[in-house]
């Protein structure tokens, strides 16, 4: 079975084939360094280079997968949740592609796939492993923490009720003086500093709920650099600075993920989302469940960001499970809950 996937909901651009759960081709075209100019994502401009590159995107990853479009079973695209304009240009156009080839269209929800990406290994999917887990779902949008049952059987256990933790890590960046986005910047900072250094808020880490929030994390950070502005000219301590804050958000988010797992007996962890691309997360995550005796699965770095492959697998995924409803008369959900 040959699956088309194509992504927009964002700032990334992204087709990918994907054929009997082997991924063939996945090329993004990515729009950091446009945004970064403006310190975030302008939906404006994220859709303009949406109209722009999915072309060339889509024809590079039928020309890397030495595939034609006639040889398609199915078509998957991000239905939401997303930026509406941005949604639109990747869903309108595998809708005409759709139509015109004849093929059904797969209309997938971009945080379920995130929530399968984990089981994305070695440039195939995985889904056939899939145990029940907690899985963690952290971007710059969003940060779920779901209950996976079974395969396409999941619960949410809890969200953020402020900030998502990439958020926290963007705009905690930002105070600290780094470009757009922050959190790989800081991350790479952090790495040179010590985390016990200054001491931030962990919101609601003790709260009975599986709820996050960061909004008071980052408050404290811009209290402590207005009343310590020297910080951040001294190498060392900005290199201790961005260390404690990504500590806090590190711990919060591990955690939490732990406590639920435990509570709910589950022997799997997964995580995936950009943040999932940061080294002190990935790292606390492995050194905890192996300490815990619980088993984990982290997103490989690839499939973390906005990339098609994901969508592409989980919506062959669901067609092979006989999730046949069209979405060609259907419309964008920028507000899709999983
Ligand atoms: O999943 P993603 O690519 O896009 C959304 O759907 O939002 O996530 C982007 C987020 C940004 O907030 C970015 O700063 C964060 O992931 N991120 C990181 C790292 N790499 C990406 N945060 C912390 N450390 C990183 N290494
Ligand atoms: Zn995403």
């Amino acid at each position: 079975m040959l699956i088309a996937g194509i992504e927009t909901s964002c700032d990334e651009t992204s087709v990918a084939l994907v054929r009997d759960s082997i991924i063939l081709a996945n090329v993004v075209s990515s729009q950091m360094k446009l945004h970064s100019e403006y310190g975030g994502v302008v939906p404006e401009l994220a859709t303009r280079e949406h109209l722009k590159n999915l072309l060339p995107v889509g024809r590079e990853a039928f020309a890397r997968a030495g595939v034609q479009p006639h040889e398609l079973d199915a078509i998957a695209v991000t239905q939401g949740p997303g930026l509406p304009p941005a949604l639109n240009v990747g869903f309108t156009a595998a809708q005409s592609f759709a139509l015109a080839l004849g093929k059904p269209l797969i209309g997938v929800n971009h945080h379920e796939a995130h929530l399968y990406s984990p089981w994305i290994r070695h440039g195939a999917a995985e889904f056939d492993l899939l145990e029940q887990n907690v899985s963690l779902i952290v971007s710059g949008g969003h940060t779920l923490l779901v209950h996976v049952k079974g395969p396409l059987e999941h619960e949410v256990l809890g969200g953020t009720i402020d900030d998502a933790a990439g958020e926290c890590f963007d705009k905690t960046a930002k105070l600290i003086g780094l470009p757009y986005p922050g959190g790989p910047e800081l991350d790479r900072l952090a790495e040179r500093g010590n985390g016990t250094v200054y001491r931030f808020p962990r919101p609601m880490l003790s709260d009975a709920s599986d709820d996050f929030s960061f909004s008071g994390l980052k408050t404290a950070v811009r209290y402590f650099i207005r009343d310590h502005p020297e910080v951040l000219s001294i190498n060392q301590q900005l290199f201790h600075l961005c260390a404690s804050v990504q500590s806090a958000i590190v711990e919060i988010l591990v955690s939490k993920t732990l406590r639920a797992a435990k509570r709910l007996g589950v022997r799997v962890i997964t995580a995936s989302g950009g943040v999932t691309c940061n080294t002190a997360l990935r790292s606390a995550l492995e050194q905890l469940c192996q300490k815990s005796g619980l088993q984990l699965r982290l997103a490989d770095r690839t499939y973390c960001t906005d990339n098609a492959a994901m969508i592409a697998a989980l919506g062959g995924f669901k067609w092979a499970r006989g999730v046949t409803a069209s979405a060609i008369g259907e419309e964008i959900r920028p507000s899709w809950s999983l």
